[in-house]
């Protein structure tokens, strides 16, 4: 091959691509595997072995050649642009060194023990939820059950005082509207707000934790040693906002993304509702199937071949998640929901030195979350066609309307 197919990102930019882009992955990756995106001046990578080999090598980074104003003009991976004029350093935006030592001191905090102690909490905020229901009623699975368990959990793991619990959920909710790529003015200026409100608050309650050491996450990243480094109160509130905001939404979307597929695939439901022990296997399945989060970009730092076609150093490229994880080389049946699935090395959480740091908290949550939906909506049916989010990175819904018969 000598030539990477050149498309017009608009054509990414419909309605109908963003609500299902399996089709059209599928046939690009038909026509080539790399696609160049004329208007925003970068590649897509849709093969399950190249985006697996971008991720994993370190001649591919995150320091971007494009200015911040020709970023805004994009709207299509906005994980990576959530805010980068923000002098704010956050471990998502980093290379090595200055990475390694933010992730090896978040990890030092952000270790399975703590996380699976949350197991309670998320069961009891889940029935709780749940209990809203009524039956011959439309119930929001995205703003009543799949929306709540993830802004609540990160916000109890932090050590968000219960009396605080509902301004901090109003906060990370709207921060999260800045993920939105069709945000209106006003919604751009909620989010901006929210966001300072945040750190604002989360800056007070880290002076609060300094002064006595709790049973939570702040106070061990505030305590996190690693060879005689720790964060500094600027790192603590970035990666605090790294956590809620990297962590929020997309559990979000796998939880509703997930139900979704149930509900078009009912043997599946049924098969999961009778044998719970296929729940964690289901979530691999769910985050393969459907990934929150469909791409994610590095900069080029060395020159390179990808698919046979040279890209020049300083160039920026996007590993596809959502189409890789559809790859038929890598998976059989890639178009099918399989909840017994095998082998599913899908690529949703990354791979590489920025692999998501909370994918077992997204596990856990989405295990009792779709434990709970097999308990009480496994014979539900949709009430409508879901509304999705116009943003073609983090993909989800903005309502997903379901009826319990
Ligand atoms: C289903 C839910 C989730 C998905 C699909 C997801 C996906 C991802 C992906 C794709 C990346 C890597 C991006 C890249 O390679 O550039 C990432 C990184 C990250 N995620 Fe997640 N994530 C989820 C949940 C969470 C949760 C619950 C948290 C924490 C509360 C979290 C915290 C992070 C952090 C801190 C990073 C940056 C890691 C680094 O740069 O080293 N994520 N996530």
């Amino acid at each position: 091959m000598d030539k990477a197919e050149d498309f017009d990102a608009e054509i990414f930019r419909s309605m109908e691509f963003i609500s299902n882009p399996y089709p059209i992955y599928r046939e690009l990756r038909n026509i080539n595997p790399l696609i160049y995106l004329r208007n925003e001046r970068y590649y897509w990578i849709l093969s399950y072995k190249d985006c697996s080999s971008v991720l994993s090598d370190l001649d591919y980074g995150k320091k971007f050649k494009r200015t911040y104003e020709e970023m805004t003009n994009s709207n299509v991976d906005d994980l990576q642009h959530y805010d980068p004029r923000n002098p704010r350093r956050n471990m998502l935006f980093l290379d090595p060194p200055d990475h390694t030592r933010l992730r090896n001191l978040v990890a030092k905090a952000f270790v399975p023990k703590n996380i699976e102690k949350m197991r309670p909490f998320i069961r009891s905020l889940a029935e709780d939820l749940i209990k809203r229901v009524r039956e011959g009623r439309d119930f929001d699975i995205m703003s009543g059950f799949a929306g709540p368990i993830p802004a609540y959990t990160i916000a109890k793991i932090l050590g968000v005082p219960n009396r605080d619990m509902e301004k901090f959920k109003k906060w990370s909710d709207s921060a999260a509207l800045s993920l939105d790529s069709t945000r209106t003015r006003e919604e751009y200026e909620e989010a901006r707000v929210a966001d300072e409100n945040l750190s604002l608050y989360i800056s007070s309650l880290i002076d609060e934790k300094k002064k006595s050491h709790e049973d939570d996450l702040l106070s061990d990243l505030i305590a996190a040693e690693d060879s005689g480094e720790k964060l500094t109160h600027r790192e603590l509130i970035a990666t605090s906002t790294l956590l809620l905001v990297a962590g929020h939404e997309t559990t979000t979307n796998l939880i509703g993304n997930g139900f979704l597929a149930l509900l078009r695939n009912r043997d599946q439901m049924d098969m999961l509702r009778e044998d719970r022990s296929l729940l964690k296997n289901a979530v691999e399945e769910f985050l393969r199937y459907d990934p929150p989060v469909q791409q994610t970009a590095r900069a080029v730092y060395k020159a390179t071949v990808i698919s046979g076609m040279e890209i020049k150093e300083g160039t920026r490229i996007s590993a596809v998640i959502g189409s890789a994880n559809r790859d038929p080389e890598a998976f059989e049946n890639p178009d099918t929901l399989d909840i017994t699935r095998k082998d599913n090395k899908h690529l949703s959480f990354s791979k590489g030195i920025h692999f998501c740091i909370g994918s077992q908290l997204a596990r856990l949550e989405a295990e009792v979350a779709f434990d709970i939906l097999m308990d009480n909506l496994s014979d539900a049916r949709l009430s409508a066609e879901p509304e999705w989010r116009n943003n073609a990175n983090m993909h989800g819904m903005k309502t997903f309307l379901v009826k319990k018969n």
